[in-house]
């Protein structure tokens, strides 16, 4: 029996918190093994990736990269300056962590967490997930912020990102991106455009920001999806 096999009935058989406690450590596993290239990480971030993907709670034909990347129809002109407005009013208030700053959803945010919409365009890729109704501005600001490798917790195992704005570095310097990491130890570098969205599934596909430089920021809204019907307490913050 294969290593992945192994750990999923691990989780089959456990309780609820040990499952919770399971799936961290699966995802501390990923974040920290993406950057490793020995063989032995190399088996480990295999059999871990292997892992999330079977657990992996949405059904879809491929669990790994985007699961949609465009500006859609219901991002307006209109709508897209009012989020970015909004974030605006957020980004002097956000909340500073280690490696950027958070701000809470607002009104505008908020609104289009839980609109029909979204809920649609949500289906037409990922079928049988609901919003969390958890809408974040997320803001890197300082030099050096960034996010390293990492799997998200369960209220963002589908996350809908936006980019808001990027001011971006001189022109020799490579811009901050979000990138995709890949069981295989491959990557994908995305440069996303303002009014872009991405879709992925934060909760099985390790993710990352490379770190802003001088002169540069980015704003990013978040919007969490999770498994239709699933209990709820495990999609709060
Ligand atoms: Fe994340």
């Amino acid at each position: 029996m294969s290593i992945a096999a192994r750990l999923v009935e691990l989780h089959r058989n456990a309780t609820t918190a040990e499952r919770a406690n399971l799936k961290l450590i699966l995802g501390l596993s990923a974040g920290n093994l993406v950057p490793s290239s020995d063989s032995l990480a190399a088996e480990s971030r295999r059999a871990v990736s292997e892992t999330l993907e079977l657990l992996c709670p949405y059904d879809v034909p491929d669990p790994r990269g985007l699961q949609y990347r465009g500006r859609p129809d219901f991002l307006t002109d209109d709508l897209f300056d009012r989020l970015l407005q909004e974030s605006i009013s957020k980004r002097e208030i956000a909340i500073p962590f280690d490696e950027h700053y958070l701000g809470a959803g607002g009104l505008v945010a908020d609104d289009v967490a839980l609109s029909a919409e979204l809920a649609a365009l949500v289906e037409s890729v990922v079928p049988g997930a609901e919003s969390t109704g958890i809408a974040s501005y997320l803001f890197y600001k300082d030099e050096g912020q960034g996010i390293d490798p990492h799997i998200d917790t369960d209220i963002f195992s589908l996350n809908i990102l936006m980019m808001l704005q990027h001011r971006l570095p001189g022109t020799e310097v490579e811009p901050s991106a979000l990138y995709m990491h890949y069981p295989d130890g491959s990557e994908e570098r995305l440069q996303l455009q303002p009014g872009e969205v991405v879709i992925f599934l934060a909760g099985t596909q390790a993710h990352s920001r490379t770190r802003i430089g001088a002169d540069e920021s980015v704003s990013i809204l978040t919007f969490g999806f999770m498994p239709k019907g699933a209990p709820i307490e495990n999609y709060r913050r």
